[in-house]
């Protein structure tokens, strides 16, 4: 009976223990909680942002077949050769209705949505239904590498 008693006791005032550190913790949890995501945000933003100042080079020289082109769709640009050694660049956004384009082969820059072509030596239309050239994107060869200019 007595040692009973005790645990009951025991119990009891551990309940309580527990009961008053959780009330403290939520009123302290309510007062600071804004400082710590203040102090995670700065650690995510520079890995999320790359490093900026040089110009990053878009191709090789060698990349690009003398006669055709090729597409960087995650750069948003095609990259053509319509002789040796002269390069051009154009949007790589169709301006029919805004399909990246796809491929280039035979001299044209070829879109897969509606099959409009555009002329590798100026983006100029060589088959609809695009109305308008694909814009042009100014680079420059340095070396063996292409950069946007
Ligand atoms: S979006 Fe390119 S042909 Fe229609």
């Amino acid at each position: 009976m007595t040692e009973t008693t005790r645990r009951s006791v025991m119990l009891g005032a551990g309940g309580i223990g527990v009961a008053a550190l959780l009330t403290a913790c939520g009123s302290e949890g309510g007062g600071t909680g804004g400082g710590e995501p203040a102090a995670e945000a700065p650690a995510s933003t520079p890995s999320g942002s790359p490093v900026a100042g040089k110009k990053e080079a878009l191709a090789q020289t060698a990349d690009i077949p003398v006669g055709g082109g090729t597409v960087f769709k995650d750069k948003k640009i095609v990259v053509t050769q319509p002789k040796a050694g002269e390069f051009k660049a154009f949007t790589s956004v169709c301006t029919h209705q805004g399909c990246d384009v796809g491929s280039v082969s035979d001299g044209v820059i070829v879109c897969p949505c509606h099959g409009s072509k555009f002329a590798i030596a100026d983006g100029s239309v060589t088959d609809g239904p695009a109305g308008r050239p694909l814009e042009k994107k100014e680079i420059k060869v340095e070396g063996g590498s292409i950069v946007l200019g």
